[in-house]
């Protein structure tokens, strides 16, 4: 396949997001019976997850999503959080789960997290890739499908420079996709 040549190594396979999507399904069918959440996915990169996750979840929930970027087009965050897109619909009193692709330096989801608590909202944290060795500030997501060591990944959801967000898997680029 053309996008798979620029892939290193994969870190994770397409049957084992699958497999992880069923279980996490599993579990918050249970967690969050008769509470009517709303998943929160934050944009672009958890569009993916997003859309396999609801599917194993057996419970009523609502789904919206919040763009926000900190990365402009490397493999380095820039450190600073940007609100792109809010989503319009009162948080106050509701169950809140953020639907995020990887936890790295944790700024992201405190800023988030944060904004929504001061709107009286109470907030838990899935996440498909945890990072835990890149985090500069304090976040434990309530849900982690994989950790993972601290290598800039591509696929399924996650990007270069808005590319290769379509691969089913998740990868390591070469080396020279960078350096071209
Ligand atoms: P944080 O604010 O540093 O935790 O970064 C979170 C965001 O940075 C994620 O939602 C991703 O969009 C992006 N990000 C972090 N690590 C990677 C990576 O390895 N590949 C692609 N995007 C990443
Ligand atoms: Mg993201």
């Amino acid at each position: 396949m053309e996008l798979d040549k620029s892939i290193e190594k994969v870190l994770v396979s397409e049957t084992e997001i699958q497999d992880a999507c069923k279980k996490l399904g599993a579990q918050l069918t249970e967690d969050y019976k008769d509470k009517d959440p709303l998943l929160l996915g934050i944009l672009r990169g958890s569009a993916p997850f997003m859309a396999d996750l609801i599917k194993r979840i057996d419970a009523h929930l609502e789904i919206d999503f919040m763009t926000l970027s900190s990365y402009h087009g490397g493999t380095k965050s820039s450190g600073e959080v940007k609100m792109i897109m809010d989503i319009d619909a009162p948080v106050n009193g509701r169950d809140i789960l953020i639907i995020e692709d990887i936890i790295d330096t944790g700024r992201t989801l405190k800023y988030v997290r944060e904004m929504l608590e001061l709107r009286g909202a109470s907030v838990k944290i899935a996440t498909l890739l945890d990072k835990p060795s890149g985090r500069v500030v304090e976040i434990k997501p309530d849900y982690t499908c994989f950790t993972i060591p601290n290598e800039f990944v591509v696929g399924y959801g996650l990007d270069y420079d808005n590319h290769y967000r379509n691969l089913p898997y998740v990868g390591v680029l070469k080396e020279e996709v960078y350096t071209n």
